[in-house]
């Protein structure tokens, strides 16, 4: 294991999954663990991250010096550096001149962390404070025009320390720096992979459940699909699916699921058809937090009735990812996106919790899918909100307003598909605004609904680009609505950001 302190730096993450490509496993741990709590992890490698702070000011976050004693090679990044010379008795300064964005540098090769990397190369500098004074017995390995010391290390003791950022793709041979670190100074072997993963998962998962039952709230979506499929192939018919057909699901997505859970896992499936339901407590509600509200609460029943009626359930699968699970140093992840949880259960179910892809993100959870033979339909699908279509059909949610939403968004995905833009953006849908406008088809007027389409390139859903798809495709799209869809007869496309408009419309 490699651990990560995490001071709070915006890369923290993109500095584990750095990591992790390398087939190298690593955690991210609050930047104030103890030396006792860091030899339990028996890690091979500790990197510490960059963080918004200066080491200088008053309060500023400090790991424990003592770390530095353990023998264990540290890698220590941006703030991480600064941090590793302050507590080793060297000094830090605000810098004259701030140095932002890509940088050439010069490094000194010989030594282990920068082995097969040209002397002169580029670095993505980010920072206004300098480490001015090196501690005893290191020496300057990098330096750029305004950044003497921008990589110090102390060989003998393996530490090391970076001011810029190798992490990000703007540092062309970062990822040849880190696995540098990992397996020329920290002796890891690149063993974690997507199928030795499987197999522990599975045998520890078999161990916890013994011969047990347990239940999995299956929405089609990427998590909740893997996670059951694992518990699946761990504990075969002890395990049972929930999946509710809400009404607010877009065309044919409930056949789907059937198709590939019952059919092709020959997973036992709990198709509970609540539509009415749903649709029937929507009544006449416009107010968008409100349907969130209703749609999540309806949940939570409609899935504890069917728990209920099932004898001897003791656990719970959830497809809780390694991002929701991190405590981060600035304390910042967990605060976003509260009101996003919608089609989350309670804590206070009386099940134990199965969270067997709670050390993973995203795109190792997709590697894991693919080994268990998932169907990329899945696995690469956009995101889809918990009260799906609800808060796609501005205002009152209606059977015929959700019908013809259906067929436009199938439209506009199928022909994205065709022209190969789904995979290119992070998420594309269509929207059903209240309102209908005045055409003409033939000799006749029209007054219809008009529709909006809405696509967005993005990384993490936090912020969002409108997507610049071809004029051509837009036309072809919009004509083959118009076409295909009675009821539309005006199709425009949303060119706003994230901020300031949110992805979706509701
Ligand atoms: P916004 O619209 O806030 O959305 O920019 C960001 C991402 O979150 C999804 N989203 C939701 N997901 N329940 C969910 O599970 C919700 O209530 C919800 N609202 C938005 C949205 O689709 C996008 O991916």
């Amino acid at each position: 294991t490699i651990l990560i302190l995490d001071f709070g730096g915006q890369y923290t993450q993109l500095i584990a999954r750095r990591i992790r490509e390398v087939n190298v496993y690593c955690e991210i741990v609050p930047y104030d663990i103890s030396p006792e709590k860091i030899r339990e992890y028996k890690p091979m490698g500790i990197v510490l991250s960059g963080g918004p702070a200066s080491v200088y000011v008053k309060d500023a976050p400090k790991c424990d010096p003592e770390i530095f004693k353990l023998g264990i090679p540290v890698l220590g990044i941006c703030y991480g550096a600064q941090l590793m010379a302050l507590l080793l008795g060297g000094a830090v300064e605000r810098a004259e001149v701030a140095e932002y964005g890509k940088t050439e540098l010069v490094v000194n090769n010989n030594v282990p962390l920068f082995k097969g990397i040209e002397r002169e190369t580029v670095c993505w500098m980010s920072h206004v404070d300098l480490i001015e004074q090196l501690p005893e017995n290191f020496k300057v390995i990098a330096s750029t025009a305004h950044t003497p010391v921008a990589a110090m290390a102390d060989v003998k003791r393996k530490l090391y320390a970076v001011q810029f950022h190798p992490e990000v793709e703007h540092t062309p041979l970062g990822k040849d720096m880190i696995k540098n670190f990992l397996f020329e100074i920290c002796d890891m072997s690149a063993d974690w992979t997507m199928d030795s993963f499987v197999e522990q998962t599975v045998k520890s998962i078999k161990k916890t459940v013994g011969d047990k039952k347990a239940i999995c709230a299956l929405s089609g979506g990427v998590d909740s699909s893997v996670a059951a499929v694992l518990v699946h192939r761990a504990i075969g018919d002890q395990l049972t699916c929930i999946f509710v057909d809400n009404g607010l699901l877009r065309l044919n997505e409930a056949d789907t699921v059937e198709r590939v859970f019952r059919d092709k896992f020959d997973i036992n499936l709990i198709r509970v058809d609540a539509r009415e339901r749903f649709l029937s407590k929507l009544k006449g509600v416009v107010d968008p937090e409100q349907k969130r509200k209703i749609i999540g609460n309806e949940f939570i029943r409609v899935f504890e009735e069917e728990a209920n009626k099932l004898e001897g359930v003791e656990y719970l699968v959830q497809g809780t990812l390694y991002p929701d699970v991190i405590e981060s140093g600035s304390k910042v992840a967990s605060t976003i996106k509260s009101h996003h949880n919608v089609g989350g259960l309670p804590e206070d179910m009386k099940f134990k919790l199965l969270e067997p892809l709670k050390n993973l993100f995203k795109d190792e959870v997709r590697l894991v899918g693919k080994e268990l033979g998932i169907p990329e339909e899945i696995l690469y699908r956009h995101p889809f909100p918990g009260p799906g279509l609800a808060v796609r059909v501005l205002g009152e949610v209606t059977e015929e307003k959700l019908d013809l939403l259906r067929q436009v968004d199938h439209i506009f995905i199928r022909e994205l598909k065709e022209a190969g833009y789904y995979n290119k953006v992070w998420q594309a849908f269509a929207v059903l605004p209240d309102i209908k406008s005045v055409g003409v088809m033939g000799d006749e007027r029209t007054y219809a609904y008009t529709v909006a389409l809405r696509a967005v390139t993005s990384s993490d859903g936090m912020t969002a680009d409108w997507a610049r798809l071809p004029l051509e495709l837009l036309d072809s799209i919009s004509r083959s609505i118009i076409n295909e869809v009675k009821g539309v007869n005006r199709v425009v496309y949303d060119i706003t950001s994230k901020p300031p408009a949110t992805i979706e419309w509701e």
